[in-house]
């Protein structure tokens, strides 16, 4: 009945989530609160650790998208359960190098790495940088020989799909600030150029092609182009493309409406395709890389708010406004993204008013779901919205200097907190006021 396995019904009637009681949840740790169920955080790692395993021989490598929900203790269950990781700052590098994260599993994206972010990865032997432009090669290149190294370098190519909407299209993606194009001649070019620098060597390619993707077409048809660019890069620059990565972007439940395909789905589509163009082409078959984010990390999460006010503007439109917002998930207020939400302490009564959900923020359109139908609700109700495990702790903020709540991580009925609740004193920490103020 719920958009997520991670969620039940339990003896006394309240919501559950991995094994514990949602309203005990609330009264323990506060809200508002991030909850992870850790089994289905697991689970969901291995669906694509094995899809990789059984369609593609294991010939590849699943990394976690760190940017959906980055924490030192989900770097640790990432590693725990084999996945790669992707970081895509400094920042997410960091966390990694404190969870322990092994560093050749590590690949480092982003469209403006600095020099001094080069550097950690370089000094610290990342897996794989993945070049996004000309400056960024030639930085590497520098740090590499300084260093004496020679680098496996991977490349970040537009392959012309644009799968952002339902309907995707082969066209108008070369606006985009990431990476380099293939239909100008900029991705042959760069790689030309990279194939004559001594410390670095092109055994990679890469792509991503959207987010929150429920159609197989836009992988099947990316895969192909990526493998006939590779297969360009063999005869025209003789250079041998050893690992290509298709990125992650797959679609989950956020709503009813919302159908996804199962995710090892992926795996075994794109493995399809891969085999016949390689065979078709008389390549070599390439080591895979996906990298989901979202499909990890958003189902096994809720947050749990509790209803401060309840506002019926008779005939315009009925608020209720939680303890959290845009500060903790910024997706409405970005995306106009949609949401579910039950009462936690009757998760099953017949949802029989529309209402918006608002934040505490001061600001208009600080608002978490607007027109969603819920039972009556009342002042000090625990409000749980489902499917905010990624892109909602990793996107929040402290506007209106709003401390950022805590994460528990859940499983057969205990909690342990992976991200302490922030006070006020964090809050001022890095401020300073000068002496001669
Ligand atoms: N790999 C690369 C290179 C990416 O840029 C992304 C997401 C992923 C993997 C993971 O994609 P996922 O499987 O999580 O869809 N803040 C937005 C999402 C931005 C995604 C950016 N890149 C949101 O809240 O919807």
């Amino acid at each position: 009945m719920f958009i997520s396995k991670a969620l039940k019904i339990n003896q006394n009637n309240n919501l559950e989530i991995g094994g514990c009681d949602c309203v005990e949840l609330a009264n323990t740790y506060g809200t508002p609160l991030y909850v992870m169920d850790e089994n289905l955080l697991r689970e969901n790692c291995r669906i694509y650790k094995n899809a990789m395993d059984k369609y593609y021989d294991g010939n590849g490598l699943v990394l976690y998208a760190s940017k959906a929900l980055c924490t030192k203790a989900i770097c640790k269950i990432a590693q725990q359960e084999g996945l790669g990781l992707d970081v895509v700052s400094g920042g997410e590098l960091y966390t990694a190098l404190e969870a322990g994260f092994p560093m050749d599993r590590v690949y480092f994206h982003g469209n403006n790495k600095t020099y001094d972010e080069l550097k950690l990865a370089i000094d610290n032997d990342i897996g794989r940088i993945v070049v996004d432009n000309r400056e960024e090669l030639l930085t590497i290149n520098q740090i590499a020989s300084k260093k004496n190294k020679k680098l496996n370098i991977s490349f970040r190519i537009k392959p012309g799909i644009d799968a952002h909407t339902h309907d995707f299209i082969r066209t108008g993606q070369i606006d985009s600030k990431f990476g380099v194009a293939i239909e100008n001649g900029e991705a042959l070019e760069i790689i030309s150029e990279a194939s004559k620098l001594s410390n670095v060597k092109v055994v990679a390619l890469h792509c991503h092609i959207g987010s929150q993707i429920f159609d197989l077409d836009p992988f099947k048809l990316a895969a192909k182009v990526m493998l006939e660019f590779a297969a360009e890069l063999k005869e025209k620059l003789d250079i041998q493309i050893e690992e290509l990565n298709l990125g992650g972007g797959f679609g989950i439940k956020y709503t009813q409406e919302d159908d996804p395909i199962e995710y090892d789905n992926f795996i075994e589509s794109v493995s399809k395709v891969v085999k016949s163009v390689c065979s078709e082409k008389g390549i070599k078959l390439p080591f895979i890389i996906m990298e989901p984010g979202r499909s990890i990390a958003a189902p096994a999460g809720i947050t749990l708010y509790k209803v401060g006010s309840v506002k019926d503007i008779k005939n315009v439109r009925k608020y209720i406004a939680v303890d959290g917002g845009m500060t903790d998930n910024p997706r409405y207020a970005m995306y106009q993204s949609k949401y579910e939400a039950v009462i936690a302490d009757k998760p099953d009564a017949p949802k029989t008013q529309k209402v918006t959900i608002a934040g505490k923020c001061c600001e208009s359109g600080d608002l978490l779901a607007k027109d969603i139908m819920l039972p009556s609700v009342e002042v000090g109700d625990i409000l749980a919205m489902f499917a905010t495990g990624a892109y909602n702790y990793s996107m929040s903020s402290n506007y209106n200097r709003i401390p950022r709540p805590a994460i528990v991580l859940v499983k057969d009925g205990q909690a342990r907190t992976i991200v302490k609740r922030e006070d006020y004193k964090d809050i001022v920490r890095n401020d300073i006021i000068p002496e001669d103020l």
